[in-house]
């Protein structure tokens, strides 16, 4: 089976599995197991921040981020499409209590003038009072639904930029920060520049099992690990997820590039097909989004042919390239949905 459905399928390696069977551990609710200090302390390196804090899931760093920097009946911004509003399943009102201001914006961005506009200017007849207070921007970096697309740089400090002078707090989910940095060349520390917490996933193109990290500023980061244990986040041996995580860092980084070339090379295979339309233009890394007339029947024929596939939408597909998936795979997925789609 070719399985595209996610890079969170990948599997770990035996020498991952080694990495992880020794790895040092202690209580991490007591902050005494080194391997996760050791991780906490490579990612605030690597993003340029004063601390980190290891959370089981991307879920919950992104969650603790609102939390954390929202107070009840606020606002949030963020794209129409982000992970926070449209696969957390609301957690942003349960958790924290925001409602939140999509703004719509091509391959996952928004302008500082959008930015801008979504915060009222409050004046003598409308006093400040009468709106809810905008607190926080939200980016994603790369852009999930949006293809895995990538925030120039120079737009970022755009929009941050203007946040900040609107007293708004910013928060990157960047998931798959370290697929941007490998698409862009531009370093990690830059990427996450100006932005007061920054979430990334180690259990993605990364290929650990489990783990995400939030990074920030000392003293936020203090109060993000109250609300990991205020979240039931509280680990214990947490060091044998964190081990698979430093692995990770350290081994498998270097190679997400031939995952954006696979995509790249699957994506430009199936849109030759009849049937299949991709916005290459969105193809920035490693996920590939296809539209195809009933993207559930073409699904289905391909996974009796040996490649598995998410339909996403009425006529929506998705591909994603991981460590589990050689050139060779991409082509021969290539090859069958060209086929099935033919066929259909
Ligand atoms: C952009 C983005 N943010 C956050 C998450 C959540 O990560 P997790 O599945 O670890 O909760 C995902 C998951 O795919 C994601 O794509």
């Amino acid at each position: 089976m070719i399985d595209l459905r996610s890079d969170t399928v990948t599997k770990p390696s035996q020498r991952m599995r080694r990495a992880i069977a020794d790895a040092a551990v202690g209580d991490d609710v007591y902050h005494d197991d080194p391997t996760v200090n050791e991780l906490e302390g490579t990612v605030a390196d690597l993003l340029g921040k004063d601390d980190a804090v290891f959370v089981p899931t991307g879920t919950m760093s992104n969650q603790i981020a609102l939390r954390i920097q929202t107070n009840p009946g606020d606002t949030v911004l963020i794209h129409a499409e982000a992970h926070i509003g449209q696969h957390e399943l609301g957690g942003a009102a349960h958790n924290s209590g925001v409602t939140l201001t999509r703004l719509v914006g091509p391959y996952g961005t928004f302008s500082a003038e959008q930015v801008a506009d979504s915060v009222p200017t409050p004046h003598a007849a409308l006093p400040g009072h009468l709106f809810a207070p905008v607190t926080l921007m939200c980016l994603e970096n790369t852009h999930n639904d949006s293809g895995g697309t990538v925030w120039d740089t120079t737009q970022t400090q755009e929009v941050l930029n203007t946040a900040r002078s609107l007293g708004l707090k910013t928060h990157l989910d960047g998931a798959r920060l370290w697929n941007a940095s490998a698409a862009s060349g531009v370093d990690l520390v830059d990427l996450a520049l100006g932005f007061d917490t920054v979430n990334v996933c180690f259990s993605k193109g990364l290929g650990a099992p489990v783990g995400s990290a939030l990074a920030g500023a000392a003293d936020t980061i203090e109060q993000a690990r109250r609300f990991k244990q205020i979240f039931g986040g509280g680990f214990r041996q947490a060091g044998m997820l964190a081990a698979g995580a430093l692995h990770a860092l350290e081994h498998n980084r270097e190679r997400l590039v031939d995952d954006h070339t696979n995509a790249r090379s699957f994506a430009e295979a199936i849109n030759a097909a009849d049937q299949i339309q991709v916005d290459l233009g969105s193809v920035q890394t490693n996920l590939v989004y296809f539209e195809t007339p009933d993207a559930e029947a073409l699904a289905s024929d391909c996974l009796h042919e040996g490649v598995s596939m998410l339909a996403v939408g009425r006529t929506t597909i998705r591909a994603v390239f991981h460590l589990g998936v050689t050139a060779e795979d991409a082509q021969q997925a290539a090859e069958v949905i060209r086929k099935q789609s033919a066929i259909a």
